[in-house]
């Protein structure tokens, strides 16, 4: 079935209180709105068309940032859902197929439930609208049942004293054949306690003209809608709860579940252990049997199989690791391609280079790759070995298999197997520290006299 998803995303979002549109919120990294999209991706619509207003510049920047084939409209008013809705007539004017209507604040609906609605439409319904059972149901819609077949959705603002006894409520979730949709929506009016074009309307306009109007349930937990930051808070927390669960589903120990933040694209191997309090960014892979020990931060970055990678590590965006790979404590890496089996275990910054396999990399080795106006690269070879505390300033290349020794300035490129030092000479002066001491510790004597 050719589907085509409407993402209602104008709201201003008042109670979040906040200059950014409320759909562009973030969950695990990825906006509510991206979320949202998400959830129907698996659906493989052919066209999806979000329905933007408040911020919508800045809405349609971070939409097509996430995928550039996403359609953004405008709804300069928000006259109500119905009339969002229907911003979206002119771009699917050509489209044949079902659509179905999210919000862009609602980022949990799952694929199942989706496909339900589906199957629901498949089975002759022309309407199908989603609905759950209602802890408290609240300012929620109503669903009207009457012998199984839905008959109305009531706002809880235009509802009699019997029907606010409902429980099963509307998520506002929808699905239909695109041009009934629009043709209800045409006939919605905004004669209502609030003066809104509702969607909900389009129930009891459908039946009225005959067609038949199916309720799909799910659980409450899916239609969780975000309306402040306390929402936003909860959301996170339920995202994390099922990405945590799902990593372990897959083979993955989390040796303290609850500390370790997940965005919403990581992805993890069999084998891996993930200590506490370790926090991935956008954009992470790690790849099977890898250890990420506790404290460490991820972000854009591949981590190869049987890494091992902290405690205290900071993989920035472009960092690539190879097979059996070691990064240790106080390490910095970004847009970095390290080989296998090379190591850089402590108190580093590895930026804009490469390193050749099994390379050991001392101690507070530090790449200077920007030199207050340009950022440039620096080479390390196979088996190449960097004292402690050196400085490596790029564009330079170490060859492979050499030797740099401990505290030197590296300004130009050192050839395969030599070894380069920078330090001036060192020079001992025989008992000169003593005869020092000695002095000041006079010096000290005379004075408290
Ligand atoms: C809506 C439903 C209600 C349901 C509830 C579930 C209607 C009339 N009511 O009520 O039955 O129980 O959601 O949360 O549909 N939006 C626009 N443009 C507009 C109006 C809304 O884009 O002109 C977007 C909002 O940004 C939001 C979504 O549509 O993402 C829902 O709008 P909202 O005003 O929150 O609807 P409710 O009054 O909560
Ligand atoms: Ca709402």
């Amino acid at each position: 079935m050719t589907l085509a998803l409407i993402i209602l995303a104008a709201g201003k979002g008042t109670r979040m209180r906040s200059d950014l549109p409320k759909v562009l919120h973030p969950i695990a990294g990825a906006p509510l709105v991206v979320h949202a999209l998400e959830a129907g991706t698996p659906l493989s619509p052919s066209r999806r068309v979000v329905v933007a207003g408040h911020g919508a510049d800045l809405v349609r920047d971070r939409v097509q940032a996430h995928d550039p084939s996403v359609e953004v409209v405008l709804q300069v008013e928000q006259l109500g859902t119905a009339h969002a809705v229907d911003q979206a007539r002119a771009a699917l004017a050509e489209f044949e197929g079902d659509a179905i209507v999210l919000y862009g604040d609602t980022p949990f609906v799952s694929v199942d439930t989706l496909r339900a609605m589906q199957a629901a439409r498949a089975d002759g319904a022309d309407v199908v609208m989603l609905g759950f059972e209602a802890a408290v149901p609240g300012k929620y819609g109503r669903l009207v049942v009457e012998n199984d077949r839905l008959i109305s959705i009531v706002e809880a603002k235009d509802a009699t004293l019997e029907q606010l006894e409902i429980t099963l409520c509307n998520s506002g979730v929808v699905c239909a054949d695109s041009a009934t949709l629009f043709d209800l929506i045409a006939q919605v009016g905004n004669d209502n306690a609030s003066g809104e074009y509702y969607l909900t309307d389009i129930v009891s306009i459908a039946n009225a003209a005959g067609k038949q109007c199916a309720a799909v349930t799910c659980d409450e937990t899916e239609t969780l809608g975000v309306n402040s930051r306390i929402d936003l808070a909860g959301a996170e927390a339920v995202f994390q709860a099922q990405r945590r669960q799902q990593a372990m589903a897959e083979g993955a120990t989390l040796v303290a579940p609850e500390t370790v933040q997940f965005a919403y694209d990581t992805q993890v191997g069999r084998d891996v252990l993930i200590e506490p309090n370790v926090v991935f960014g956008p954009g992470v892979v790690i790849e099977d049997g890898v250890t990420l020990r506790a404290f460490s931060h991820f972000e854009g970055c591949r981590v190869g199989q049987g890494s091992v990678v902290g405690p205290y590590a900071r993989l920035r965006p472009g960092s690539e690791l190879a097979e059996n790979v070691k990064i240790g404590n106080f390490v910095e890496t970004k847009k970095v391609q390290i080989a296998a089996g090379a190591k850089v275990n402590h108190l580093s910054y590895i930026g804009d280079a490469t390193v050749g396999a099994e390379a050991n990399i001392g101690a507070g080795t530090i790449t200077c790759n920007y030199d207050g106006v340009l950022k440039h690269q620096t080479i390390i070879g196979e088996k190449a070995f960097i004292g402690s505390n050196s400085s490596l300033v790029a564009p330079v290349s170490i060859g492979a298999e050499a030797l740099v020794g401990a505290g030197s300035v590296i300004a130009a490129d050192v050839p395969e197997g030599a070894l380069a030092v920078t330090r001036a000479k060192q020079e001992n002066k025989p008992g000169l520290a003593r005869r020092l001491r000695a002095r000041l510790l006079d010096i000290k004597a005379k004075a408290l006299k």
